[in-house]
């Protein structure tokens, strides 16, 4: 079996890439590079640049090859960007999804698993946020991955496309050989590690008056490893099903502080930071329930503590300190 992962050059792509390969199956890559690295992807592994968009190119993807799903993980996801240049956002992430999703059509490509967001709920009334909780995004990014959904909808009601779309909530940690790489880089923990090991300086805390037990942000930090795990098992899943909706997520909410304090524990150096005022649009708290998942999908994450998944980051940060080739 062939799997297309979209965006498999980047950050939560390349760990899905590894595990495929560790599974015997057949991958091809599709990713532009705009954010992902060649270095990320293995050699062995056919890289196709070009452009989610690019109707041409994603026809010929499939005219060539005998690809039987799509892992789509190719996105812009910048929250603070998306709320700069929405339509950057609504182009790519919709743009992309509608491309492929015409392109497996016309090619009796049937199965898509879709990497969504908790940026869905926006800040939600309950948590753990269950699957049924309203779609309220906050920014165009979330909408974006909603509108993605949607898509998917149709697609399966009209063209009988299987699918699902994998709402994750803060991807994290690192495998062996694949890590976080992002420029500019905005997510917490590697920013943390950095901050300990003086390659930038403090780290700026946004909001210190949220209503939460220490006043910053909560978040779900789950593994990549964990991410890619279940996927293989949505693919599963769609073998007699038609399509689903899932929350991944370790049902544990840390807060900005506590993320710190782990990271700079599992380093050996304290984490230098700074307070700052908000951000507009970051809800306090965002903590999945993925009782869903663990029921239907059988998905079970193996990096259940926060030490674990900082661990795997410390180890990749170590082996990577300019991260990938460039
Ligand atoms: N990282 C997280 O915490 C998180 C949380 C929820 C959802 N997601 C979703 O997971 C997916 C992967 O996230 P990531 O952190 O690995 O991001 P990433 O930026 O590291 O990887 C995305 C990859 O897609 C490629 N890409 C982007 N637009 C493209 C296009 N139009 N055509 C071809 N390639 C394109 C980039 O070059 C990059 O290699 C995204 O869809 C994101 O929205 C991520």
């Amino acid at each position: 079996m062939t799997i297309l992962v979209t965006g498999g050059a980047g950050y939560i792509g390349s760990a899905m890439v590894e595990r495929l390969r560790a599974e015997g199956m057949d991958v091809v890559v599709v990713d532009n590079l705009s954010r992902g690295h060649r270095d990320a992807v293995p050699s062995e592994v056919p890289l196709l640049v070009g452009d989610v968009s690019d109707e041409a190119f994603v026809s010929s993807v499939f005219a060539e090859r005998e690809i039987q799903a799509v892992f789509h993980f190719a996105a812009e996801s910048l929250v603070g960007e998306s709320m700069e240049n929405p339509g950057k956002y609504f182009r790519n992430n919709v743009g992309g999804v509608l491309t492929l999703l015409q392109a497996m059509s016309a090619q009796g490509v049937r199965r898509f698993v879709l990497s969504s967001t908790a940026a869905t709920y926006g800040d939600p009334d309950t948590v753990p946020i269950v699957e049924t909780a309203p779609n309220a995004p906050t920014n165009p990014y979330g909408q974006s991955k909603i509108m993605c959904e949607q898509l998917l909808r149709w697609f399966g009601e009209i063209h009988g496309i299987r699918w699902t779309a994998l709402r994750y909530f803060n991807a994290a940690g690192a495998t062996a050989s694949c890590g976080e790489d992002h420029d500019p880089e905005t997510h917490l923990i590697p920013l943390a590690l950095d901050a300990a090991y003086g390659r930038r300086g403090a780290l700026k805390v946004f909001g210190n008056d949220y209503p939460t037990p220490d006043g910053t942000c909560v978040r779900d930090y789950i593994h990549i490893a964990d991410l890619a795990e279940a996927h293989l098992l949505a693919l599963r899943y769609l073998e007699t099903e038609e399509f689903g909706i899932f929350n991944l997520g370790n049902g544990k909410g840390f807060s900005v502080l506590e993320v710190l304090d782990v990271a700079g524990r599992v380093a050996g150096k304290p984490v230098p930071f700074e307070h700052a005022p908000r951000r507009p649009g970051d809800p306090p708290t965002l903590v999945a329930s993925s009782e869903k998942a663990r029921k239907v999908l059988g998905w079970e994450p193996k990096y259940a503590t926060l030490e674990s998944i900082v661990e795997s980051a410390v180890r990749w940060s170590e082996s990577h300190p300019n991260g990938y080739e460039k």
